[in-house]
């Protein structure tokens, strides 16, 4: 009789491991293949408030304009589909939008943490890599001279930055910095929604708000007046699986481009873990089937 209840307990210990490690499941999203690609075509709709980066010491216009100075929060549009436990990304969506990448952003943003070979995770061959990286030129050496040389890339060279340094960059931008993207959707609160939001926020300036020179309005940038001029637009970029091009789509793609960048071993990362746990739920019914077996005696 004891045995059974012994049996009984072990047995409910782990369906209800199983039962919470499986509880998850709904938060992944429904159709992730697909997600990236497809704009919901309802409003937007503001879900959190966003504290985004301090805004840079730009005075603020006159006083009697708030939208000048309003925040607005930032619109979760697109169901990523790298979200969740058991997310993952939408590796043909990232493709399109190292596409994007390396068509716009790449003349002013750099992502110097991730190397050409990366690229082999997104499903390029060898040879497709190895002809990106050639693409560009790069400067090495010192030589045996001691002078340092131009050559063509390598697949283990990092991504080349478009501007030499930080002063030739701001020269080139108005005085703002493109920030290296590497890591860009880890800092910004809201992540890919902020990449996306930031795309798609160009707008006409309220009337009220007297514009800096060069600057553009974006409704969702924190201090509304951004150095970047507007780098997407409808058709920009055609994809070589002629999926849609539309602003929406290529902005949705290469902000998944950019989630990717900033953590390609993510997939790895959440395996592992939903292994751990399963591992610890079973080592637990193990565990406790041998403390039955051997208290079983004392009573
Ligand atoms: C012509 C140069 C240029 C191009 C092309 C460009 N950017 Fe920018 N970007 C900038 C500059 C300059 C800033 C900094 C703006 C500021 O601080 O006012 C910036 C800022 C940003 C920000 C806000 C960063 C922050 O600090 O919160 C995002 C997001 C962004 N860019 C994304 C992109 C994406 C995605 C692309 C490609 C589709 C792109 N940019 C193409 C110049 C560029």
């Amino acid at each position: 009789m004891k045995r059974l209840l012994c049996v009984f307990a072990v047995a409910l210990l782990v369906t209800s491991g199983a039962v919470y490690a499986a509880k998850p499941a709904p938060k992944a999203p429904a159709k992730p293949a697909a997600t990236a690609t497809t704009m919901p075509s309802k409003g937007e709709k503001s879900a959190e408030s966003t504290a985004n980066p301090p805004p840079p010491a730009k005075p603020a216009p006159e006083g009697n304009c708030p939208a000048a100075t309003e925040e607005t929060a930032i619109p979760k549009i697109v169901n990523w589909p790298d979200r969740g436990v058991f997310g993952h990304y939408d590796m043909a969506s990232v493709q399109r939008g190292f596409q994007v990448y390396r068509e716009v952003c790449s003349n002013c943003h750099s992502l110097k943490f991730l190397s050409y070979r990366d690229l082999q995770q997104l499903g390029y061959t060898p040879d497709q890599v190895k002809a990106v990286a050639a693409s560009v030129t790069v400067q090495d050496g010192p030589n045996d001279e001691g002078q340092m040389f131009d050559r063509p890339g390598r697949p283990s060279d990092h991504f080349k930055s478009p501007f030499p340094n930080e002063k030739a960059a701001r020269a080139a931008n108005n005085g703002a910095l493109p920030p290296d993207m590497s890591l860009l959707v880890k800092a910004r609160e809201g992540g890919e929604d902020y990449i996306y939001a930031i795309l798609n926020g160009y707008e006409q300036a309220p009337s009220c708000v007297s514009m800096f020179p060069g600057m553009n309005w974006n409704k969702y940038f924190p201090p509304h007046q951004i150095a970047m001029p507007k780098p997407l637009n409808d058709g920009q970029v055609s994809f070589s699986d002629n999926s849609p091009n539309d602003l929406s789509h290529e902005a949705a793609n290469v902000a998944q481009f950019l989630a990717w960048a900033s953590e390609p071993h993510m997939e790895q990362r959440k395996e592992m873990g939903i292994k751990v746990l399963l591992f610890m739920f079973v080592f637990i019914g193990i565990m406790a089937a041998a403390k039955c077996k051997i208290w079983e005696d004392v009573r």
